[in-house]
């Protein structure tokens, strides 16, 4: 506060439009008062904005003596200027440290490297049904979130050729303005009668979805509150927000209706995954529905593993558990894992999809979806709607690979989707998982702090529609001598 000066113009302090709209809904709260926004959007400062409220409900009269506004006013401090820019104070900003700083984080990787542990990114240069060929190795592939093996689908293929040769491979620009063609629109309404939700709105990743939603959803003032095993992007939406940002303790139905509890009085957002990234296991829905409504809380679900893999028909945890169309105010998904392509989206009533498409920052200033992706996530939900069978085949073979792995005597923690994590709750054994694993033809991932707690590192392991049994067959082999040889089992 001590640093605004409240004769800049609002464009120069950084407020554009969206800010404005945000700080008017703010102020008819706080003042009690419905304000004309055409009179706001023309207000070129803040003392000006001060004499519009003021005129309009009963704000104090804003200091007019010039010299005690002088003594009263915060201005910026003088900045030095050279050649139009500002420079920096004598002793530098100090770009070196930061440098400095940066190579000291890579140390572990480097030393990784030099031990031969270093197993992220592999480079895959073959793609070939449920097999890569990675770091020049052909591999059985166990660490893919394509559900439905559709990533090489004729249909999803032909139909991303097609929208190219028609529209290019880029857009025009953001969706607002020039980005929008028929594909987006087609899509749209082809995820929002899947979602069984009135409208939905495609971003183009499924991190900027979250990131986007949630930061215009609610904010400072409100309350959001979240699973602590939430995926990182919710986190980051949450945080960015600026709501008050509670978390609860991992799918504990007590703990979640604790910080309902606490957020009482506040406009407050509950957001869950539905299937969580790392663990496998189901958020108890019905429950956080139930207590959601009892607190009058929005509810959003990030449904990016549960679309294509939860429900007879793959139409998400909803229809998991059986619930009425509308027990999820906000459904979030990606079009980058079950629908084999690249983007995210909100199906959700019309007041929240319309809000977003104008407020929602990711939405607005970030280059639309290429229409060949959008394409693609149709293809994939077509394909989808004419073979349910491939969720029952998903569903067979995570059941036959989780059995599989239990009778060996591996630890799955609370896994019941296609996602198991091989629990080996030390970072040397779970190195040596993957270069055994890896080296036998077998792509595992290791996953250890921070993307884990860290006394949890594992192999994250994921089964496909596409895998047959002799595949399983082999993925559960080559676990077995990996977990002998590290004596991680028996
Ligand atoms: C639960 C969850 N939400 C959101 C995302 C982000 O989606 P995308 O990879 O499409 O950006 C991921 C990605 O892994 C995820 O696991």
């Amino acid at each position: 506060m001590d640093r605004i000066d409240y004769d800049a113009s609002l464009l120069a302090l950084g407020v554009d439009s969206l800010g404005v709209a945000s700080i008017t809904a703010e102020l008819e709260e706080e003042t009690n008062t419905t304000l004309n926004p055409d009179v706001v959007f023309d207000l070129e400062t803040i003392n000006e904005l001060v004499d519009y409220l003021q005129s309009v409900s009963a704000l104090p009269a804003r200091q007019t003596d010039p010299s005690a506004a002088d003594a009263e006013t915060p201005r910026l401090p003088d900045v030095p200027v050279q050649d139009g820019l500002p420079t920096a104070e004598p002793g530098g900003c100090e770009s070196d440290g930061l440098i400095q700083h940066y190579g000291r984080l890579n140390r572990r990787v480097e030393s990784l490297k030099e031990q031969g542990l270093y197993f992220f990114e592999p480079e895959i240069s073959v793609h070939d049904g449920a097999w890569v060929v990675a770091d020049g190795k052909r591999m059985l592939m166990l660490g893919s979130y394509e559900y439905l093996g559709l990533l090489g689908h004729p249909h999803l293929k032909n139909t991303a050729i097609a929208a190219i040769k028609e529209f290019g491979t880029g857009h025009h620009g953001v969706r607002l303005l020039a980005g929008t063609t028929t594909i987006h629109r087609k899509l749209e309404a082809k995820l929002a009668a899947f979602m069984r939700a009135e409208d939905s709105v495609v971003f183009s990743s499924g991190y900027v979805t979250n990131l986007a939603t949630l930061s215009s959803l609610v904010g400072r003032g409100d309350c959001v509150i979240g699973d602590q095993w939430n995926h990182a992007s919710i986190v980051d939406g949450c945080r960015m927000s600026g709501a008050e940002f509670l978390e609860f303790k991992h799918n504990c139905m007590d703990s979640l209706a604790e910080s309902l509890e606490k957020a009482a009085g506040r406009r407050t957002l509950v957001v869950v995954d539905a299937v969580f990234s790392m663990d496998g296991d189901i958020v108890d829905l019905p429950a956080v529905v139930e207590l959601c409504r009892k607190h009058q809380a929005l509810l959003m679900v990030d449904e990016a593993h549960s679309l294509g893999v939860l429900g007879k028909t793959g139409r998400g945890i909803q229809e998991h558990f059986d619930l009425e169309p509308d027990a999820i105010d906000v459904k979030m998904g990606t079009l980058s894992k079950t629908l084999a392509g690249c983007g995210g989206f909100i199906a959700a009533r019309n007041e929240i999809t319309t809000y977003l498409r104008h407020h929602a920052r990711g939405y607005i200033f970030s280059g639309a979806l290429p229409a060949g992706q959008a394409s693609v996530a149709i293809a994939a939900l077509e394909v989808l709607e004419r073979e349910p069978e491939l969720v029952e085949r998903l569903r067979e073979n995570a059941g036959y690979y989780l059995r599989g792995l239990k009778t060996l005597g591996f630890d799955t923690a609370q896994s019941v989707t296609p996602i198991v994590p091989v629990m080996t709750r030390n970072d040397e054994i779970t190195l040596e998982m993957t270069r055994i694993c890896r080296s036998e033809g077998l792509l595992v991932i290791p996953v250890v702090y921070p993307a884990v707690p860290i006394d949890a590192p594992r192999l994250r392991t994921c089964v496909s529609a596409i895998h047959s049994r002799e595949n399983i067959d082999f993925a559960l082999d080559v676990l077995a001598r990996a977990g002998r040889q590290t004596k991680l089992i028996a």
